[in-house]
């Protein structure tokens, strides 16, 4: 049960039916990774309209660590269906939220009192981090990371990094938001190697207050502790540690967000914990939720309180069925062995992508943290030109093939493993199979092309 079964041509007849209904119905700016509708799903895998089963590699898009219908968080949804849906937090309050908000600040890193804000997503968590960062220094700057994701909103957007398509047609964003290099080691920005460098991307904050924005207007500093989106780079050891030391010498916040980072996919419950950093501002969101929507900010409790009575909120936001699914989540991480999935899951994907390398020199960097895994896909290792069409092809034979997989990446060249956690050893290696097949038959087409070039 569970591996991959195609029963039609991808996609089957239903599917193409409900995409011509798409087309009409829905707005084009609104993409999608695969032209298959899911029936039912559970685990690791997808059915789709047509009775076509695939594994599932994208875990709507990191939001499915616990698994699809998890039942520990399905029944936790059930049992508050049976007692009230919606009363909205800021009428009549209800203990799911508040118990949630205690549990959050009891496990997100720092042992300093803590306090802890829901909302409904990654980008109105972000935009709320940033507002308690200015209610509490009283200033408005904010430095962001090249590369970074921090979603769509306005605010959101201002922060992140690619251009196009998230920013086409969009401007003017908010102002006083800054942009400086991450440490994305394949690409550094100042064409340096680490550790020769001296991690110098993090030293160079300082630079950025002579050059750009001086240290007493900046009000945060924000940064994902793997970047997400912007292709799952995994900076040095000590680079966040400098990044918060210079922010503390300034009396600058730290904000860390571990949208997608979180809840074990690094192979701990926050990936902040493998630096050994306890940010100011923690932002969590997508598999906090189980697979509803729901999303936090946890702070140290003075930041926190900055904001005015009534300044904070939103009409769903912490609603009921998602706080019950996040705290079945959380018990799920509390009592079960669910975090000695990752590494176990990235270790797997890892060792094939290691393999892969020395057979396919389309792949330029295998690089990640636990199950938080990619593969860098370039035309060329010397110029490590980015080769997103090859990308896309992969994806398109993966789906073809019965595996959902995404892609990340400012250059859109990079494959990313946001697999469930739950996923059985033998239905990973399943699905490793497909994307080293994948893999062989962009190879081979690009070698049939460069022989008949030549002749
Ligand atoms: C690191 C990060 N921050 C913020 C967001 C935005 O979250 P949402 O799509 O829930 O608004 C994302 C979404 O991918 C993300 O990866």
């Amino acid at each position: 049960m569970g591996s991959i079964q195609l029963r039609t041509s991808i996609p089957g007849p239903k599917s193409r039916a409900l995409s011509k209904r798409r087309e009409a119905a829905v707005p084009r700016g609104l993409s999608h990774a695969t032209p298959v509708y899911v029936a039912r799903a559970q685990d690791a895998w997808l059915e789709d309209v047509d009775g076509n089963r695939f594994l599932d590699f994208a875990g709507g898009i990191g939001c499915i660590n616990t698994g699809h219908r998890n039942e520990v968080v399905i029944s936790a949804i059930q049992s508050q269906l049976a007692a009230f849906l919606h009363t909205c937090s800021q009428v009549t309050p209800y203990e799911s939220y508040v118990r949630l908000s205690e549990r959050l600040n009891q496990i997100t890193p720092g042992k300093f009192p803590k306090k802890t804000l829901l909302l409904n997503t990654g980008a109105e968590a972000v935009e709320n981090a940033v507002k308690i960062a200015r209610a509490h220094t009283g200033r408005s700057g904010v430095i962001a990371f090249e590369d970074a994701f921090h979603g769509r909103t306005m605010m959101a957007l201002a922060l992140t990094s690619k251009t196009h398509p998230y920013k086409t047609g969009f401007a003017p964003f908010p102002s006083d938001v800054y942009r400086i290099p991450y440490a994305y080691c394949y690409r550094c920005s100042y064409s340096l190697q680490y550790p020769s460098c001296d991690v110098y991307c993090a030293r160079h904050l300082e630079d950025t207050f002579k050059r750009m924005v001086a240290a007493a207007d900046v009000a945060a500093v924000i940064a994902e502790p793997v970047l997400g989106e912007g292709g799952f780079v995994v900076p040095p050891p000590e680079f966040f540690r400098i990044v918060m030391d210079i922010c503390h010498e300034h009396g600058i916040l730290f904000i860390a967000d571990e949208v997608q980072s979180g809840f074990g996919r690094t192979g701990k419950l926050f990936a902040c914990e493998h630096y050994g950093i306890e940010p100011d501002i923690l932002v969590t969101a997508k598999s906090l939720g189980g697979g509803l929507p729901l999303a936090a900010v946890t702070g140290r409790a003075e930041i926190m309180d900055a904001p005015g009575v009534g300044g904070l909120g939103g009409t769903f936001a912490g609603n009921p069925l998602s706080c019950a699914a996040a705290n079945a989540v959380l018990d799920l991480f509390e009592c079960g062995d669910l975090l000695s999935r990752p590494n176990s899951v990235g270790e797997q994907f890892h060792k094939r992508a290691q393999e892969w390398k020395t057979r396919f020199d389309i792949i330029g960097d295998v690089r990640g943290l636990g199950a938080m895994q990619a593969i860098e896909l370039v035309k060329s290792r010397e110029t490590r030109e980015p080769a997103p069409e090859e990308t896309r092809h992969i994806t398109q034979y993966c789906y073809e093939h019965g595996l959902i997989t995404i892609t990340a990446g400012t250059y859109s060249n990079v494959i990313r493993l946001l697999v469930p956690l739950v996923i059985p050893e033998e239905q990973m290696e399943e699905g490793l199979d497909v994307l080293e097949n994948a893999l062989a038959s962009v190879c081979a087409a690009r070698t049939t092309l460069a022989e008949a070039v030549t002749k």
